[in-house]
């Protein structure tokens, strides 16, 4: 089951090979329903068109969560799958969690184990009850293994790596020749920075959001910054008359892009500015080094290995870290060892392959 964008590409990852396994039943929850957020990545990354549509739409937590499952809780029962599959921490995730849970339909999680051990963000709660609920965690590190064995959910939990890792390794270099978004809009490669922001807890309220974008003034201050704004953020942006200006403090700001233009622009840019797990990774996948505006990641390897900073919203901690992260092209990052090697979603099929070859008890 799927629903918005980082959905759409970890399901690359995995919707081929598990087909080789076993059935697949592809479910969009309809939580991302812009092109430029959905349709695109499905053209992009050969995502196999979905087999139902929830059309679940925008809302509140409660409602967005509500429309998911009120929609869902027939599609199972009229399926009757033998394992539902999530992935993430959206709010799909949790209503698929919740629906599987009830429907007594074990549940597997691709990317479980993963905590910032910040309860203020939605995600960390979807992770935290779709681990719960999970019969087969499939977990993108060690570090997400741990997690779940202190939480007494290590009996649940196989390594399987970063399925996101498999789609930056395959699209990277096709990216690298297909996408001409650097000429589109006009950078040299290395002499700009990619920025996107979208958490709740950075965008929603303007004084914050006002703070975020200081921290992208300061970085465009030695290069510019082309911010890909996603609708969330425009919406604030626009409510909040932030927008305006920003041009002025050599931000760009530009629509949400594909897959393969984001990528390009990441892999020759000098440095990513985010909020975004999947960015943080994407970067480091690339060698290409990132900071991180938020307290905490998931994603603890890239910063131990010094490819990501975490500096909050402290304009000055940016700059301090822009200027003492790798240069990009110096030296390459230990990525793929350490996200599973590209064989991450033909890992998560061979666990759900054997799952259903020889469920184990229910917990
Ligand atoms: C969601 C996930 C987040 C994930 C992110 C990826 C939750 C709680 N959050 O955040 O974990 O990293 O997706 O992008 O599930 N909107 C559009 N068009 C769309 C989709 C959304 O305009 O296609 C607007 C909605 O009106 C809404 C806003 O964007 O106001 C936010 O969408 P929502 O799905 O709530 O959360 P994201 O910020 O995208």
């Amino acid at each position: 089951m799927i629903g918005n964008r980082p959905q759409f590409v970890k399901a690359a990852a995995v919707s081929t090979k598990l087909r080789e396994r076993a059935t697949e039943v592809l479910v969009h929850t309809g939580q991302h329903y812009d092109r430029e957020l959905s349709e695109v990545f499905f053209e992009e990354l050969g995502v196999p068109p979905p087999d139902h549509e929830l059309m679940a739409g925008s809302g509140s937590h409660a409602e967005m969560t509500g429309a998911i499952m009120t929609a869902l809780e027939p599609l199972v029962a009229e399926v009757r799958p033998d394992a539902l599959l999530v992935y993430g921490d959206t709010n799909s995730t949790l209503a698929g969690a919740l629906v599987a849970a009830k429907a007594e339909v074990p549940l597997a999680h691709v990317e479980a184990g993963m905590r910032s051990f910040n309860r203020a963000m939605p995600e960390e709660i979807n992770r935290v009850v779709a681990d719960a609920l999970s019969v087969l965690s499939l977990c993108p590190t060690e570090v997400a293994v741990r997690n779940l064995e202190s939480e007494g959910l290590g009996e649940t939990a196989v390594l399987v790596g970063d399925v996101m890792a498999d789609v930056a390794l395959i699209f990277g270099p096709i990216a690298e020749q297909r996408s001409d978004a650097l000429e589109r809009l006009g950078l040299e490669p290395r002499g700009y920075f990619v920025a996107t922001a979208h958490r709740a807890g950075n965008v929603d309220d303007p004084a914050t959001l006002a703070r975020l974008l200081d921290v992208l003034a300061g970085a465009a201050e030695r290069a510019p910054v082309i911010f890909a704004v996603h609708p969330r953020t425009r919406a604030r942006l626009e409510g909040s008359g932030l927008l305006e200006g920003l041009e002025g403090r050599g931000i760009r700001v530009v629509d949400p892009l594909g897959y393969l233009d984001i990528t390009k622009l990441v892999r020759s840019s000098r440095a990513v500015l985010t909020d975004s797990g999947g960015l943080q990774k994407e970067a480091f996948l690339a060698s290409v080094p990132c900071v991180t505006m938020r307290e905490e990641t998931e994603w603890v390897e890239t910063v131990d290995t010094g490819w990501n900073s975490l500096v909050g919203l402290d304009a000055g901690a940016a700059r301090a870290a822009l200027d003492e992260l790798p240069a990009p092209g110096e030296r390459t990052s230990p990525a793929a060892e350490l996200y599973g090697g590209g064989e991450a979603g033909a890992r998560v099929a061979a666990a759900i392959a054997d799952f259903l070859d020889s469920p184990p008890s229910r917990p």
